[in-house]
């Protein structure tokens, strides 16, 4: 048992407990702290704020830790796939052969759209970004599938997450599709989960699809990269839309906007952007100087994050995974050494060793995702697509949480004190 925190305001002073987790910092239980002060503490954009308990991931910023249910994620990236690590967090534990081919088996049996959900799609103007269609079809979801919104019933709850799941692949490819003209493809149940996603995107009704198991398993892998990530942004804006009583695919779409930001999920497909607009190693200083510039608004996209202050560990699987694309595909594309020799200069810089801003997983993710065939504009597709599951997973643990209660934060008011009106022709 730790002691007790002990504060003094002026005119008061008290003490609240400490709650101490598995592993990391501890936390300061402030609930009471308003009604015993009459005041708020303040922490804008929460860099000192725990905003709730939570079993499923854990990061060590500092050391460049991450763990799911306890199993850090190179281990999971290398032995595990999309689909168990999807079990893995919501259900607690890996799970055992027959648990594993159950689970597959039920998201297999959900991948397929409500058909009126293809004709929504025709709505969309061909150049829609993908991220709009994905917030516009991922919303649209609890327009079809009511008998999954109650989110007092365990079993809906279940049923909604595991639709959520399926149906993302569906939805992402039929929005690439839609954007190139093509027709739908409908899932192949013979197919694994990342298969299935390669052919509906990559596949044409003319002629037989032949998924390759290497990219298979690299895009497998990345999606195993993206699956969760404690509560960050978006994750955070689900937890916050399911916490009012928002069904769950209106909390998903809720995600899939806040994700779309450039400084989040969005960042994926600005740093591929970047990687091209700089073009040749030779151009990198100028760019490295603009970061470091306080009068440029640019900055290094792939770089920097708020919890790690070290090597993001996604970003080390993602430029193995890379190279070996690029040997399997036999590609060679000047980007990746624009990103190899920018990674190099920039941690040999003062500028980002002190801030300690390191490749976050957004940073190689564009290189290997263009590789693959992807265009740009999918990858932060690709991103929502794999947060899903984390989304889901955090959404039912919040949601089952008895003590669970509306999220409504507080404020430093600055605006003007009470006045009275002025009519308009005294104005
Ligand atoms: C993701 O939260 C998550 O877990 C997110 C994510 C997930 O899996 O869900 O990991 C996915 O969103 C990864 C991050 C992707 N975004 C980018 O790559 C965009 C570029 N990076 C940033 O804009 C920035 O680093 C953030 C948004 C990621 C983090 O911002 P913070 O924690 O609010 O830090 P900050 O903006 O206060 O920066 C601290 C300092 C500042 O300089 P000073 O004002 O102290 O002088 O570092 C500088 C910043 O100017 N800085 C950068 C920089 N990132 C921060 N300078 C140049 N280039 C950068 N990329």
């Amino acid at each position: 048992m730790t002691d007790n925190a002990k504060f003094q305001v002026p005119g008061k002073d008290g003490e609240y407990p400490v709650l101490e987790g598995s592993v990391g910092p501890k936390v300061v239980d402030i609930r009471k702290f308003y009604a015993d002060t009459g005041m708020f503490t303040y922490d804008p954009g929460f860099t000192s704020t725990a905003s709730c308990d939570s079993g499923l991931t854990y990061i060590d910023g500092g050391e460049g830790v991450l763990l799911h249910r306890g199993y850090p994620i190179g281990q999971l990236a290398e032995q595990s796939s999309f689909m168990e690590v999807a079990y893995l967090l919501l259900n607690k534990e890996l799970p055992s052969k027959d648990e594993l081919d159950k689970f597959m088996w039920t998201i297999t049996r959900h991948t397929m759209v409500h058909e009126q959900l293809a004709t929504f799609f025709r709505g969309f103007r061909r150049d829609a970004h993908p991220m709009a269609i994905m917030c516009g079809a991922v919303g649209a979801m609890s327009a079809f599938y009511h008998d999954s919104t109650d989110i007092t019933d365990p079993q809906q709850r279940m049923i909604a997450s595991h639709r959520l799941i399926a149906k993302m692949p569906t939805i992402a490819a039929m929005a690439y599709k839609y954007s190139i003209g093509q027709p739908f493809l409908y899932p192949d149940n013979d197919l694994s989960y990342t298969g299935n996603f390669l052919r509906m995107t990559f596949g044409v009704p003319a002629e037989k699809y032949e998924v390759d198991p290497v990219i298979e398993k690299a895009l497998d892998r990345i999606f195993i990269l993206h699956a969760d990530h404690e509560q960050n942004a978006s994750t955070s804006t689900v937890r916050l839309a399911g916490s009012s009583g928002a069904n769950p695919f209106a909390c998903i779409a809720a995600g899939i906007a806040c994700l779309w930001g450039p400084a989040h999920g969005g960042a994926n497909e600005a740093a591929l952007n970047m990687l091209r607009e700089i073009g040749t190693p030779e151009r990198i200083p100028e760019y490295i100087a603009r970061a470091k510039n306080k009068d440029d608004p640019f900055r290094l996209m792939g770089f920097g994050h708020r919890v790690y202050k070290n090597y993001d560990p996604r970003a080390t699987v993602m430029q193995q995974t890379v190279r070996e694309v690029f040997k399997a595909m036999d590609v060679k594309d000047p980007v990746f050494d624009v990103a190899l020799q920018l990674e190099e200069i920039a941690l040999n810089d003062d500028y980002f060793v002190e801030k300690k801003l390191f490749p976050n997983v957004d940073f190689y993710s564009g290189v290997v995702l263009s590789a693959i065939g992807f265009p740009t504009a999918m990858f932060t597709a690709l991103f929502a697509l794999a947060r899903t599951v984390g989304w889901v997973a955090q959404w039912n643990e919040m949601i089952s949480d008895p003590a669970q209660k509306i999220g409504r934060p507080r404020q430093l008011y600055t605006g003007p004190t009470q006045r009275d009106y002025v009519a308009l022709d005294k104005r």
